[in-house]
């Protein structure tokens, strides 16, 4: 039976009784509009816990004033029919008016995320990661959990969680997830629902161009020059692009030649809806 709870105390009250009984608990934190991708972290939350708690927040300060956060897709019913399906124990319902009580016009406090926050999403998304970084840590507070279940669709963002964790010696143990994709290739992302069907064509040369860059890459390319070209080969049904890189794994940030592992990032835009993919790249 799903259980709803939508105050931060009895969220927490639910999570320590469980923790009381030995119960192990994995949370996955969402905005909603669930998808396949999203479910497949209920599912390995399912898989590696006694109970699954699922959070539903669209956080209002990972966005930015321009951005899609008043049209970002709200669909709770189809959500909480989604979770329940799933076998997901309780669901975590904030209010913005408990997550973020500060007065307006006060400065609130927030977690400062490491440096693996300023390149790529940091540049194009200044505050996106305080934001972000800030209300996992409320989350996790809301609702301690054993395991928290993150996807590598948002490497960068998985990244600077692994960092908060480890600098801030935070209980909960990260399990990062793979990414869920459509037979196409296409990455599953609730903001797949914004792109036209002509749009949703175009938005396979993200997936189309990390793939080739991995074919290179797997066929003895190690320079990021070059495989940077292969990706920007592949963007050009893309409307604009932010980054499209090839970059360390860890850090991040540029190398002049791949000895370790490393990562292609990709983030464009389809018509006005702005896409994020990735593949890792693992020297062996
Ligand atoms: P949201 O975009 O809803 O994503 C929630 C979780 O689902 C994230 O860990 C994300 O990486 C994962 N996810 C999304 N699409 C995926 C896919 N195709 N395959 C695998 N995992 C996927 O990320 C956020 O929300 C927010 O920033 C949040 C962490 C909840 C903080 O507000």
């Amino acid at each position: 039976l799903l259980q709803t709870f939508s105050i931060i105390d009895s969220m927490r009250a639910w999570c320590r009784q469980q923790s009381s009984e030995q119960r192990t608990i994995g949370l996955v934190p969402t905005m909603g509009a669930l998808h396949e991708g999203h479910l497949s972290l209920v599912q390995a939350a399912k898989e590696r816990c006694d109970h699954c708690v699922t959070t539903i927040f669209v956080n209002p300060t990972q966005f930015a004033a321009h951005e899609d956060l008043d049209h970002y897709p709200r669909p709770l019913e189809e959500d909480l029919a989604k979770l329940r399906q799933a076998g997901v124990e309780a669901v975590f319902l904030p209010s913005a008016a408990e997550m973020y009580p500060e007065r307006a016009g006060q400065v609130a406090t927030s977690v400062q995320p490491s440096s693996v926050a300023l390149p790529l999403e940091g540049v194009h998304r200044p505050d996106h990661f305080v934001g972000v970084a800030t209300v996992v840590l409320k989350l996790f507070l809301a609702a301690p959990a054993d395991f928290a279940f993150f996807g590598r669709k948002d490497f960068q963002q998985l990244c600077v969680i692994e960092h908060m964790v480890r600098d801030l010696n935070l209980p909960t143990q990260i399990v990062p997830c793979e990414i869920i994709r459509e037979p196409d290739g296409l990455a599953m992302s609730s903001r797949n629902r914004y792109l036209s069907k002509s749009e949703r064509q175009r938005a396979l040369c993200l997936s189309r161009a990390l793939q080739e860059t991995e074919a290179a890459f797997h066929g003895g390319e190690r320079s990021p020059h070059r495989l940077q070209a292969i990706l920007a080969d592949h963007l050009t049904d893309c409307d604009s692009v932010d980054y499209a890189v090839v970059v360390d794994r860890e850090s991040l940030l540029p190398v002049s030649e791949i000895e370790q592992n490393a990562v292609a990032l990709i983030a464009a835009r389809v018509g006005s809806t702005r896409l994020i993919d990735n593949r890792e790249l693992y020297v062996d």
